[in-house]
């Protein structure tokens, strides 16, 4: 009876550790597309400052002029959530890694 219970409970928990968490989804889609995103110095600045910030948290500075925006754009989905950006900062690295990426 024990092991019956005892694996009972260990379904239980291995069905709970592989339920997806529940976070908001920052994807592609939420980084503005070539035609959106912003051309203001002062934004593509903000962005410049949070990209030698927050985004070498983990790894240097990207060579990201080796790459073009539209290549960018899904990697951008999944580091700005690494990075825990707010909506207006997604905006800000958007611009500033558009502006300095390969043309
Ligand atoms: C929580 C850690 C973390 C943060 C914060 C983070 N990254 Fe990354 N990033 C990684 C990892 C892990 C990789 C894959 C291994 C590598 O290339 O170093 C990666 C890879 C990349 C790549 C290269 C992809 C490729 O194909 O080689 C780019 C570009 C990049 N990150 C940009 C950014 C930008 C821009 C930010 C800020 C918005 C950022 N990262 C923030 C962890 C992070």
């Amino acid at each position: 009876m024990k092991k019956i219970l005892f694996f009972l409970l260990a379904i239980a928990v291995i069905d709970f550790a592989c339920t997806p968490k529940a976070s908001p989804a920052v994807t592609e889609a939420t980084i503005p597309s070539g035609t959106a995103v912003s051309n203001d110095a002062g934004t593509i600045e903000a962005g410049h400052v949070l990209f030698t910030t927050k985004c070498t948290q983990c790894h240097k500075e990207k060579p990201i002029r080796k790459w073009t925006y539209e290549k960018l754009r899904p990697v951008l989905g999944a580091m700005v959530r690494k990075a825990k950006l707010t909506t207006t900062e997604i905006g800000q690295v958007s611009a500033y890694v558009h502006a300095n990426s390969k043309k």
